[in-house]
């Protein structure tokens, strides 16, 4: 049997992240932020994005990203960071590079991975697909939230349109679009506790599991 994987793909500040992690805790599985991978690309720099991401040296341990020795966890999450990252994400050499790095993440006993072509491209067979949206006021405030909290400042309008801009862009390039896969379960999260949304993907996951014991 092939090992498991859950999807959690959708726009930015949606809790995918979040989300993801507590599931796969959960489910003591392992977790892939493929975004991380991305952020990575744009923060290395250099003229050459599609070299960068095949040959990144990066560890994930304990949370922390590591990046050539120094923990780069914090300025990964930087807004404009995400921004460059979104720019480089059209590059089809740069997600064809970092497509078998992805795969490599599937150990057992499980994964879950989160991102936008997660249940599209990379895992098409994976056990659950997610696709994770909420309202565009929720997202910008919860990333206002999360900035303040660790003590970075944004303006809530600011965010907000940088936010629009970059799913626009995610969801309108040629390669790997941001939309949900045709066998997704989709899940609004604007009114939900992380704990609500974490409880529903540990729902829809055991009837999934359930059912493929059966086939
Ligand atoms: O956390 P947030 O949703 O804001 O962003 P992220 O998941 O870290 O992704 C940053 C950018 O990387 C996105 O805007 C996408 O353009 C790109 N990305 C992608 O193209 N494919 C993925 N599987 C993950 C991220």
């Amino acid at each position: 049997m092939s090992v498991p994987v859950i999807t959690i793909d959708g726009p930015s500040a949606s809790g995918k992240g979040a989300v993801a992690s507590r599931v796969a805790a959960a489910l003591g599985f392992h977790y892939l932020e493929s975004g991380a991978l991305y952020r990575l690309v744009a923060l290395a720099g250099g003229n050459a994005p599609e070299k960068t991401a095949a040959g990144l040296q990066v560890e994930f341990r304990d949370g922390k990203i590591i990046f050539s020795g120094q923990d780069v966890t914090e300025k990964l999450r930087e807004e404009a960071i995400g921004v460059r990252a979104s720019e480089i994400a059209r590059l089809p050499s740069v997600r064809s590079a970092l497509l078998e790095r992805q795969r490599g993440f599937r150990l057992p006993p499980g994964l879950v991975a989160d991102g936008r072509d997660m249940g599209t491209v990379v895992f098409p067979d994976a056990v659950l697909k997610v696709f994770l949206t909420a309202s565009a006021e929720a997202r910008a405030q919860r990333r206002y939230k999360q900035l303040n909290d660790k003590g970075k400042h944004a303006t809530l309008a600011a965010l907000s349109s940088a936010l629009e801009e970059r799913d626009k862009r995610d969801a309108a390039r040629a390669v790997a679009p941001l939309k949900p896969a045709v066998d997704a379960v989709s899940l609004d999260s604007s009114e939900m506790t992380l704990d609500e949304v974490v409880d529903q993907v540990l729902k829809k996951y055991r009837e999934k599991y359930r059912e493929s014991m059966y086939r």
